[in-house]
């Protein structure tokens, strides 16, 4: 047998750090990262053969669990049609219009290969179609690795950005705003002094790449009217949330709450490829007419729409739209979280949890942050012995504190039974 050691010290050669995305190689809470040799349902096996429950489920895509019967059958029937053609198919555009019927802002979709080219192609159509330059995003929230993106906050509202990967050059962020999530006086600020040059405001609407934290509603509400009134768009990326928060992803529970409110451009990935390589970013008609080959906004892939990913996704969405979908894997995040929460509480640990349809959070405090800087707060040591007591345990939890959890259709009462007694020996330990 080959041990994740083994296999960890003979990627390393090969492949910087080992791994092909850095959170994979469990820098954050230290360790060997699992190679994993199979998954099937909610269950994950290594190179070793052991076995884990995943709460990753390949970071979001994999909402019916690993191998369903009907996705599996659509990817191996259109694997033998054909890989790749470079020209047109009907799937791509039953996926479109698969896409485009459960979200009503949604007129127009561009299918690319991963969420960080749909992030950046949709920040160009953003500035494409306002002729502005300058974009906001929020600490704390990711949008995949596009260098405009690749910034934080610089020292103050009128000074923009600072890269935070070497090779962005400074140049490449000066039209990058970086303000605190939920802070409604800053995002009025930054309007008021740059309000005409505003392409856009870029934001995750339930944040996954800082555990798990919701723009509230009156932040999002003030967003919404301040890019009304200065000509901006509003961008939601729904990467992490789309199709797995609510069959209308992030964006219906914010119209429930917000009479008529609609984001102008929205970015998908993960659910809407069932974990191959597929994302989007869509509109309404206008503002995609600003695309190529229609307009003047270049964008373009070899492998956007690819045959075997479109069958992929389209199978994933066909089952997750029957009734009672997501009342269903609400229900058993909800089972696991306050599952989570009752365990804390009896061995005295402070802990907060927060889900929303197949997504889940828990924070080692008292209450639920909202921002980023608050997040940062957690124990960190303690989160770390938390996540390798569970995973000795053999449950698999995302490998750092700012990511956050994902429920599929096949987790089952056993699996989330088994999670909490996990949880409530891992909790005395602490
Ligand atoms: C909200 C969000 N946007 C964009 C991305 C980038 O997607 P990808 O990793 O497919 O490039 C991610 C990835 O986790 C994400 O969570």
């Amino acid at each position: 047998m080959t041990t994740n050691d083994q296999l960890f010290e003979r990627a390393r050669q090969v492949i910087p750090g080992g791994v092909n995305s850095p959170v994979r190689a469990f820098r954050a809470v230290g360790g060997t990262p699992r190679f994993i040799a199979r998954a099937q349902g909610a269950h994950m096996w290594d190179a070793e053969g052991t076995q884990y429950i995943d709460y990753i489920g390949s970071w979001g895509p994999m909402i019916l669990g690993h191998g369903h019967p009907a996705v599996l059958e659509a990817v191996q029937k259109a694997a033998v049609e054909g890989f790749s053609f470079g020209a047109p198919t009907e799937r791509e555009v039953e996926l479109a219009e698969e896409i485009i019927r459960h979200v009503p802002s949604i007129e127009q979709v561009r299918l690319v290969s991963s969420g960080t080219e749909a992030g950046m192609s949709a920040i160009r159509l953003a500035r494409g179609a306002t002729g502005r330059s300058k974009i906001i995003k929020f600490e704390g929230c990711y949008h995949g690795h596009a260098d405009a993106l690749l910034v934080k906050a610089g020292s103050g509202l009128a000074t923009f950005g600072h890269p935070t990967s070497a090779g962005v050059p400074a140049e490449v962020v000066q039209h990058t705003l970086v303000l605190e999530y939920n802070n409604v006086e800053q995002i009025e600020a930054a309007f008021k002094a740059h309000g005409p040059e505003i392409a856009c405001v870029m934001i995750e609407p339930i944040a996954g790449n800082m555990n798990f934290v919701r723009a509230q509603v009156p932040f999002v509400r003030r967003i919404r009217e301040l890019c009304d009134q200065h000509g901006a768009l509003f961008i939601f990326d729904e990467v992490m949330t789309g199709f797995r928060v609510a069959l209308g992803s992030a964006q219906s529970l914010y119209a429930q709450a917000i009479p008529g409110f609609q984001p102008d451009i929205s970015v998908f990935g993960k659910v809407i490829g069932g974990g191959m390589p597929l994302a989007a970013f869509a509109s309404s008609r206008r503002i995609m007419a600003h695309l190529a080959p229609l307009g003047g906004v270049y964008q373009a892939g070899t492998l956007s729409g690819n045959p075997v990913a479109t069958a992929c996704g389209l199978a994933t969405l066909r089952e997750i739209s029957r009734p009672g979908f997501f009342d269903a894997l609400g229900a058993r995040t909800r089972a696991l979280v306050e599952g989570l929460k009752g365990a804390a509480d009896a061995a005295g640990v402070p802990f907060c949890v927060d889900s929303q349809g197949g997504m889940f959070g828990f924070f080692l405090m008292p209450e639920l942050p909202q921002n980023y800087t608050t997040v940062m707060t957690t124990d960190q040591p303690r989160f770390n012995r938390f996540f390798h007591g569970m995973l000795e345990r053999g449950i698999y939890l995302a490998p750092a504190l700012y990511e956050a959890g994902f429920v599929s259709a096949a987790h089952t009462d056993a699996d989330i039974a088994a999670t909490v007694a996990a949880a409530a020996e891992v909790f005395r330990t602490l």
